[in-house]
């Protein structure tokens, strides 16, 4: 029998439980403190704690009745230990060593990042090693080399000042589409044209890509939006949010395919929120089909945050033969990627 492993995660603003046992996904909760803070426009860090506290253990409890399973039949426990807001890190963090301490069972404290990555496990047996992974969320956007999942990432390059889902976020607000923003231009953008307006792709130019290939900014494209709106009493919401989103996605994947080309691997896994997004995983196939690439992009409800990547991290973890996590440790809100475990 495959070993049962328990995820928590609560590095943002969902508390979310998720179950494996081996590579099968048995539970997956997951409690969003969302709506309270859309009327912020933002995630605000002491609503998302005083949320993780509230819904931690009634989550924990569901995932456990979902995967049918009692608390003794796990085996072992993995925790989000950053990056992510230090607050609500640390509930789940004290959460999951009091159950692997009352449990007697061993913890890992784990690599946000590496996690997005990892839940692609769940999806196909041997994760592709090497592979190059787009990781694109609210917090970052990374291009990785990745050589072994549970302790081989080196970072290629990322973006220079806002996270693509951080992008998103801004010109939804611009655009009053409302928070979270991926989904919401994700869903104006399918009524509009992505070549109605030539926003910039940032860093594409010839000297860019001698000198900083694989590092991304947003900056200047949520710029030339903002302008365009002013300058355009009647614009039409629908083109910006698609030529806007066709800007990111260019970009991302003109990217992500130079670094495979370069590196020689043919290989690449899109992970983290922004990877839900319906037009990346239709210009990635596209592209990537072209160019003799096998591309993985995990189930769009798996990619924004959740549990089962953390279970599924700690699953590799395990079967790795990996050591567990000693001793009290605390969340690193700034943990860098390359560091897959503590
Ligand atoms: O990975 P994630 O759930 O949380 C972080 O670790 O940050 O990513 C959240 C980000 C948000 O910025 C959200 O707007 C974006 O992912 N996102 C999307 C879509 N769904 C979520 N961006 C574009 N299109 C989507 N469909
Ligand atoms: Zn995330």
């Amino acid at each position: 029998m495959q070993p049962i492993v328990l995820g928590i995660e609560t590095s943002c603003d969902e508390t979310a439980i998720g179950i494996v046992r081996g590579r099968t996904l048995l539970a997956n909760v997951i409690a969003s403190s969302v709506d309270e803070h859309a009327r912020f426009g933002g995630v605000v860090p002491e609503i998302a704690s005083r949320a993780h506290l509230e819904a931690i253990l009634p989550s924990i409890e569901r995932a456990v009745a979902d995967a049918q399973i009692s608390l003794k039949d796990i085996d072992a426990i993995a925790v989000t230990a950053g990056p992510g807001l230090v607050g609500a890190l640390l509930v789940g963090v004290a959460s999951a060593s009091g159950l692997a301490q009352g449990l007697g069972r061993p913890l890992y404290g784990v690599n946000h990042l590496a996690a997005h990555v990892s839940v692609d496990y769940l999806t196909h047996e041997k994760p592709t090693a090497p592979t190059i992974a787009l990781l694109v969320s609210g917090g970052h956007s990374s291009l990785l080399q990745v050589d072994d999942i549970t302790g081989s990432i080196t970072k290629l390059g990322a973006t220079m000042d806002d996270a693509a889902g951080e992008a998103f976020d801004k010109i939804a607000r611009l655009l009053a589409l409302g928070f979270p923003g991926g989904p919401a231009i994700d869903r104006e953008a399918v009524g509009g044209s992505a070549t109605a307006i030539d926003f910039p792709r940032g860093l594409t130019t010839s000297q860019d890509w001698e000198t900083r290939p694989y590092e991304f900014s947003f900056s200047g494209l949520k710029t030339a939006v903002a302008r365009y709106i002013e300058n355009t009493p009647a614009f039409i919401r629908a083109d910006v949010a698609a030529s806007f989103q066709e800007s990111i996605v260019d970009v991302l994947l003109l990217k992500a395919l130079a670094a495979c080309k370069s590196t020689g691997i043919d290989s690449l896994v899109i992970a983290g929120g922004v990877a839900a997004n319906s037009r990346l995983r239709a210009v990635a196939a596209e592209r990537c089909a072209k160019a003799g690439i096998e591309l993985r992009i995990p189930a769009a409800g798996l990619c924004t945050d959740n549990g089962a990547m953390v279970a599924a991290l700690g699953s590799l973890m395990l079967s790795a033969g990996r050591p567990a996590t000693h001793g009290a440790f605390d969340a690193d809100s700034s943990l860098k990627v390359e560091q897959v475990s503590l």
